[in-house]
């Protein structure tokens, strides 16, 4: 993947993100629209994955087929927005190393602070896709990706399903070596570090919590 920034243009993710982002979606329709999403975006994802071959025999005759190349990919999300995207990615790809990790916003330095990180074994071999809705000041996610480099990944995505370009920017300069998949960009933050037009907050829309 080359370009840092792509916009999964999809008429179906726009469509099902566009009942997203209407407040009165109920938390059930929310969570089923975004699983389908998921799907969609890992589809585009993973798109460049290497393939070798493996001889198998059809019904009618032995043949070389593709397969994918190389050791399991791994799924990391980030605490606890991430879950949601995750659950499709995992359907996609059932036999992908998953892993979480989990930061909270220290009040005074408001710097990311993590309490949980739990990640597969040999990142520097795997394909690591970073899953978490919303790219917002960009803070969790640098933080995130700073935590799988130390502990090894060097060939990582990151899959949001809206992004501000505060956010893109931050990784950009962060990990410009990390492509970033989103199903749109918004306008901007406002002055609380939400996503305009955006969709709320993505966790409490997925959880139902307020
Ligand atoms: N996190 C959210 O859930 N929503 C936003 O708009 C920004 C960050």
């Amino acid at each position: 993947m080359t370009e840092h920034l792509t916009i999964v243009e999809h008429p179906l993710v726009q469509h099902k993100l566009t009942l997203m982002r209407e407040k009165n979606t109920s938390t059930g329709e929310f969570r089923h629209l975004l699983r389908e999403i998921s799907l969609l975006l890992a589809y585009e994802v993973t798109r460049e994955l290497e393939l070798t071959t493996r001889g198998i025999e059809t019904p009618m005759m032995e043949m070389e087929a593709p397969v994918l190349k190389g050791k399991k990919l791994a799924l990391i999300s980030i605490l606890r927005a991430g879950n949601g995207l995750l659950d499709g990615v995992m359907e996609l790809i059932p036999s992908a190393r998953v892993g979480f990790v989990g930061l909270y916003r220290d009040e005074e330095t408001l710097k990311p602070v993590q309490y949980y990180f739990k990640v597969p074994e040999g990142l520097e071999d795997r394909l690591v896709i970073v899953v978490d809705p919303m790219l917002a000041t960009g803070n969790s996610s640098v933080a995130a990706i700073d935590l799988l480099k130390q502990a090894g990944a060097t060939n990582l995505r990151f899959m949001c399903l809206l992004a501000a370009p505060e956010g893109v920017e931050r990784m950009k300069q962060a990990h410009p070596d990390v492509p970033i998949i989103t199903a749109a960009l918004d306008e901007k933050l406002n002055d609380k570090g939400y996503i305009v037009p955006g969709l709320g907050d993505a966790g409490d829309r997925m959880f139902g919590t307020k």
